[in-house]
């Protein structure tokens, strides 16, 4: 039988040894990207809603799932899964990000390369810099849409989008639910990352002090919101999408809005941002074959769960009946053990991604996604387990884990059954 891979184990090429010298972990990857960008990117990408309070959070409670391992039985870790009739090399995947080529000039074509060429799924978001269309293009079925809601016109924009993923031949939109309201987000405010953009003299000095940025920025261009400038009239300039955006985007979507996705596309319909067992049952009332556990990676409500103490509720709840995906928090291919452990179908990472790009250049997110999916073979060696769901036999320890009362009225609803 096959031995065990490890950090030692496998030929790598001296380009890909020197990345990951470079940067072994998330942790080196975010110190890199914090030299080599500018401040004013580094505090968007960095920084959460309130007082970070949902950041720390997020992290303390997935240091707190401890796995027991378990050994004695040889064999190779395969992280391969399937989801949405589609195999991919690992339980691993991009979370959508607005404003993406803030962190990266061409961040959304360099993820959707990086989707294809390591097989993970990649969900662009409604305000990222590249037309979906664009990344459909690159990442084929690999790319996923993220959506927001324009209420104007009976959701005109919205139903677009989803007619256009549907054309773009993508696999999945995914409905955000979690930013019913615009966040406060402290460090963008002082920074003055607001409509209308205004350059002042520190932005052109963050920017003189970012070489490696500028010169992606020079190959690039501007930073953009490519699904969105046919909605505006006139000419498209950054000004007049961004007021566009600040005007008609209200994030949030209805439960019979989500019904109504679901009979508008014919692939998978996901929505992203529930925390709470109850709001997953809607969801699946509504048609939906995913819910995302998530909270934006603490970047709407300070006072949210991290997503990984509410994820066995849920699971429990959902009980096979729909996908379960994760983000928020994950840095490690030992926190996606853990979520998998816990019952997520697969896990996805936002920051990671970016600070891949700010830290490495246009080969980052590919660096990472081998990075995050080699940790998670050598955390399913250490666990015993040689197949994703083997994963979820193993022995955990969750301090964390937050059981939901039943509502009244779901109390009432079960009485009525
Ligand atoms: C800079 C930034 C922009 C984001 N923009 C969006 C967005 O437009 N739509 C969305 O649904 N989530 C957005 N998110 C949330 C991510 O999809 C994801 O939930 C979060 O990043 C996960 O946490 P992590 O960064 O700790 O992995 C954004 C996150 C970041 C860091």
């Amino acid at each position: 039988m096959a031995r065990a891979g490890g950090w030692g184990a496998g030929s790598r090429t001296d380009a890909a040894a020197r990345l990951l010298q470079r940067h072994p972990t998330y942790e080196f990857l975010e110190a890199r990207a914090r030299r080599r960008i500018p401040r004013f990117a580094w505090d968007f990408v960095h920084g959460g809603t309130g007082a970070d309070v949902g950041i720390d959070v997020n992290r303390r409670a997935l240091d707190r799932v401890a796995i027991v391992p378990r050994y004695g039985v040889m064999g190779k870790a395969d992280t391969q899964v399937e989801f949405f009739g589609r195999r991919y090399s690992a339980p691993i995947g991009i979370s959508p990000v607005g404003m993406d080529a803030l962190a990266w000039p061409g961040s959304s074509r360099c993820l959707a390369r990086a989707a294809r060429d390591e097989n993970i799924p990649y969900i662009t978001g409604t305000l990222a810099d590249s037309a979906l269309e664009e990344v459909a293009g690159i990442a084929g079925p690999n790319a996923w849409l993220q959506l927001y809601g324009f209420p104007r016109d009976d959701h005109r924009v919205t139903f677009d989008m989803i007619a256009r993923a549907e054309a773009a031949g993508m696999s999945a939109i995914v409905a955000t639910l979690d930013a019913p309201v615009r966040a406060k987000r402290p460090r963008d405010l002082a920074n003055r990352l607001v409509v209308p953009f205004r350059t002042r003299p520190s932005t052109v000095w963050q920017v003189a002090r970012s070489p490696a940025w500028t010169r992606a920025l020079l190959r690039a261009g501007m930073p953009g919101f490519g699904s969105i400038n046919r909605y505006v009239e006139g000419t498209p300039t950054l000004d007049r999408i961004a007021s566009f955006v600040q005007k008609e985007l209200v994030g949030s979507f209805s439960w019979s809005e989500i019904a109504r996705m679901r009979k508008a596309f014919s692939r998978a319909v996901v929505v992203k941002g529930v925390l709470h067992p109850e709001d997953a049952e809607r969801a699946l009332a509504a048609g939906v074959d995913a819910v995302m556990v998530s909270n934006h990676g603490g970047r709407q409500s300070d006072a949210a769960p991290a997503p990984i103490d509410v994820l066995p509720a849920i699971v429990d709840r959902v009980a096979g009946r729909a996908k379960i995906l994760f983000d928020s928090g994950v840095r490690s291919g030992l926190d996606a053990a853990r979520a998998v452990a816990l019952g997520a179908d697969a896990v996805f990472c936002g920051r990671a991604f970016l600070w891949g790009l700010a830290a490495a250049g246009d080969e980052g997110g590919a660096f990472v996604a081998r990075m995050l999916r080699d940790e998670l073979a050598v955390a399913m060696a250490q666990s015993g387990a040689w197949s994703v769901p083997d994963l979820r036999e193993a022995a955990i320890r969750h301090p964390g884990r937050f059981d939901f009362p039943a509502s009244k009225a779901h109390v009432a609803e079960l009485a009525a059954q």
